[in-house]
């Protein structure tokens, strides 16, 4: 499904979902709105016609003197404008009022209730006289028969239906219409976002997206935003790393043809000297491609392992053999301390090449008469921490960040041969390990490579 059709259909979907949890409210409403306007409006009718009746009865003992010849107060069901209603579980309901005459005998007949039937003093409850001059002239027995719709009730209740569901589609139509309005922007962001996401696809680029409102939405272009960034500074170090690379690459190449030639022609005698210039100069050749294929081979997820357990006090024996001399011969006091039986589960070789790579910076920085000094311990109970601390000039703030860039050499560090490789090859071996390599320094204050790694890697 296209992000297009995606977008149309979540927006349907919101429309209905509006729709269907309007709807079912607004028709329970309706319906309890309708069943109240029927209740009042019948009390109403019943009021009125019970009104006439008493006037009926009065006017008609006004004028015969009895209640002789009244007629019944209520038409039969044809006369209501009304099919003749089906008697009740076979039963016929008498009308809601009987008219008794004085004696509570009953004046007119109706279902159930023959004229001339007694009331029983016991079911005289529920009566209401009618008075003349004072004097009761009937009597109203209510039956407790509820009132039935008359012709004008039936068309109340319908004109009222007809209305309710005219309002219910209304609400509904405008509920679908908000529905339409709601969804629309609340699925802005997502068009937003699926711009960016086009544009990132296409150009491999995509400018800031506006991030809008703080919510969810907002938090999702907000993070595409940051993706979107970190995207473009790869994209902008990797062609600078290539472009480095290049240039690190042809530089001594460059120079050491040149070199050749002319000692080629015999234009440069092929002194010792020279040679072992050159030597040194495809040594430097061959480690920067061994690092460069190092490091592509950890970004492929290549980069395996040969895990053992290994004494770290003898590890970092070796590494203080290796640097003995060049420490001794550049005037620094060179420290090993570690407790006698650390051991831990990683590779020797790479760890090794960590220190190596971390020693040999310290010792790049650290003047004559200063101190580097390696340590080991554990770090909690699950990890090694080696550092390694030297009392040289320390890195500067905005350097510190960009130590672990590939190719990044700090000013200072020209005068010392290097490709500025080391501590990104140093970071990627001790996370292949499943470490961290961080380093801390203050200006002035010597700098500290913390390398931890789980004592089982
Ligand atoms: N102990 C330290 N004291 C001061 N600066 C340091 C120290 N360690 C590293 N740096 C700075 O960090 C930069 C990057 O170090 P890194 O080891 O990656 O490269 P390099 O030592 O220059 O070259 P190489 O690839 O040979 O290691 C160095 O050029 C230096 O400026
Ligand atoms: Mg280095």
């Amino acid at each position: 499904m296209t992000t297009r059709g995606m977008s149309r259909s979540l927006r349907t979907r919101l429309i209905v979902a509006f729709a269907a949890v309007s709807l079912p409210v607004l028709l329970l409403f309706a319906g309890g709105a309708l069943l109240y306007a029927r209740t009042v409006y019948l009390g109403l009718r019943q009021q009125t016609v019970r009104e006439e009746l008493v006037a009926n009865i009065r006017t008609h003992v006004q004028l015969t003197g009895s209640l002789e010849g009244l007629r019944p107060q209520e038409p039969p069901p044809e006369e209501r404008g009304q099919p003749p209603t089906a008697p009740s579980r076979g039963r016929v309901e008498p009308p809601p009022l009987i008219v008794l005459d004085p004696q509570f005998r009953v004046a007119v007949a109706a279902t159930g209730h023959p004229q001339g039937l007694l009331i029983p003093v016991a079911d005289r409850g529920n009566l209401t006289a009618v008075t003349l001059n004072a004097r009761p002239v009937a009597y109203l027995l209510s039956t407790g028969t509820p009132p039935r719709p008359d012709a004008q009730t039936t068309a109340f209740v319908r004109r009222t239906a007809g209305l309710l569901l005219l309002a219910v589609s209304l609400a509904t139509g405008i509920s679908v219409l908000l529905g339409a309005w709601f969804s629309h922007r609340l699925l802005a962001p997502l068009r937003t976002l699926q711009g960016g996401v086009r544009a990132l696809t296409t150009t491999g680029q995509a400018a800031p997206l506006p991030e809008g409102q703080p919510d969810e939405l907002g938090e999702l272009l907000r993070a595409f935003n940051g993706m979107s960034a970190e995207l473009e500074r790869r994209r902008i170090s990797s062609r600078q790393f290539s472009a480095d690379i290049a240039h690190d690459l042809s530089t001594p190449l460059t120079v050491m043809r040149g070199t050749l030639e002319a000692m080629k022609d015999g234009t440069l005698p092929a002194t010792p000297e020279r040679l072992s210039r050159l030597q040194t100069q495809t040594d430097h050749m061959i480690q920067l491609s061994g690092d460069l294929r190092l490091l592509s081979m950890a970004d492929a997820g290549d980069l395996t392992l040969k895990l053992r357990t290994v004494n770290i006090t003898e590890l970092l024996s070796d590494v203080e053999e290796t640097f003995f001399e060049v420490a001794r011969d550049g005037g620094v006091i060179l420290g090993v301390n570690a407790p006698p039986d650390l051991h831990a589960q990683l590779d020797p070789l790479r760890v090794t090449q960590i220190l190596h790579n971390l020693v040999q910076n310290a010792l790049n920085h650290t003047p004559r008469g200063g101190l580097i000094t390696v340590a080991a311990g554990l770090h909690g109970v699950a990890q090694l921490r080696i550092t390694v601390a030297d009392s040289g000039p320390g890195i500067p703030p905005e350097q510190l960040e960009r130590v672990f860039d590939r190719l990044y050499r700090g000013d200072d560090a020209r005068s010392v041969p290097g490709s500025g490789l080391g501590l990104s090859i140093a970071r990627t071996l001790a996370e292949a390990h499943g470490g961290t390599l961080t380093l801390e320094s203050v200006p002035g204050n010597g700098t500290t490579a913390v390398l931890t790694v789980p004592l089982n890697s």
